[in-house]
């Protein structure tokens, strides 16, 4: 008998854990990362202004890490507006975090913008360039001013540090929602 109580504690104990490591809610933080156009080419294009890391390599990175923060990742890429608009209204409900490099599709797209606003999940901008020190027209960005927040300037690692971001983002929503 004592044993058997013993047990359920355990497990109860064990539950309890868990969810703590999750930020208080059930099940691990899901953060989906979006790549837009022509980020497929990272390595080979212009690498002078976006470094040589594959984009294969960035994604495996973001994985790597996410399991070692206790997070899911999952990643996608498109080169049409489209493609991207229909993974966002994809993960709806089954997502904490978007991580999104619109690539070109920052300085343009009102139906990203849309398709953010409409699915109601927090928000990081990646950039692997900082826009800033670059031609004028990259200096809009249609979600800026719906994003959590943006992190740019830093090549590949621009990406690692909004996973890290996207934690403390999930952690405190669970928390405030109980
Ligand atoms: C970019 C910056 C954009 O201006 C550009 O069109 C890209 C990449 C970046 O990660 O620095 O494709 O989003």
């Amino acid at each position: 008998m004592k044993g058997g109580v013993g047990k359920v504690t355990r497990a109860k104990v064990g539950k309890i854990a868990d969810r703590a490591a999750n930020g208080g809610a059930g099940g691990p933080v899901v953060v989906l990362v979006i790549h837009g156009p022509n980020l497929n080419l990272l390595g080979e294009r212009e690498p002078e202004v976006y470094g040589r890391t594959r984009l294969a390599d960035i994604d495996k990175e973001l994985k790597r890490l996410g399991s070692e923060l206790e997070m899911k990742v999952e990643t996608f890429q498109s080169n049409s507006e489209g493609g991207i608009v229909d993974r966002i209204q994809n993960a709806r409900g089954k997502c904490d975090v978007l991580l999104i490099n619109p690539g070109a599709y920052t300085h343009t797209s009102v139906a990203i913008r849309d398709a953010i606003a409409a699915v109601n999940i927090p928000v990081v901008e990646v950039h692997l360039s900082n826009v800033y020190r670059r031609e004028p027209f990259r200096h809009h960005s249609t979600i800026a001013d719906i994003a959590h927040g943006r992190i740019m300037g830093f090549g590949a690692e621009s990406y690692t540090l909004a996973l890290r971001a996207a934690r403390t983002i999930a952690q405190e929503s669970r928390r405030r929602s109980g």
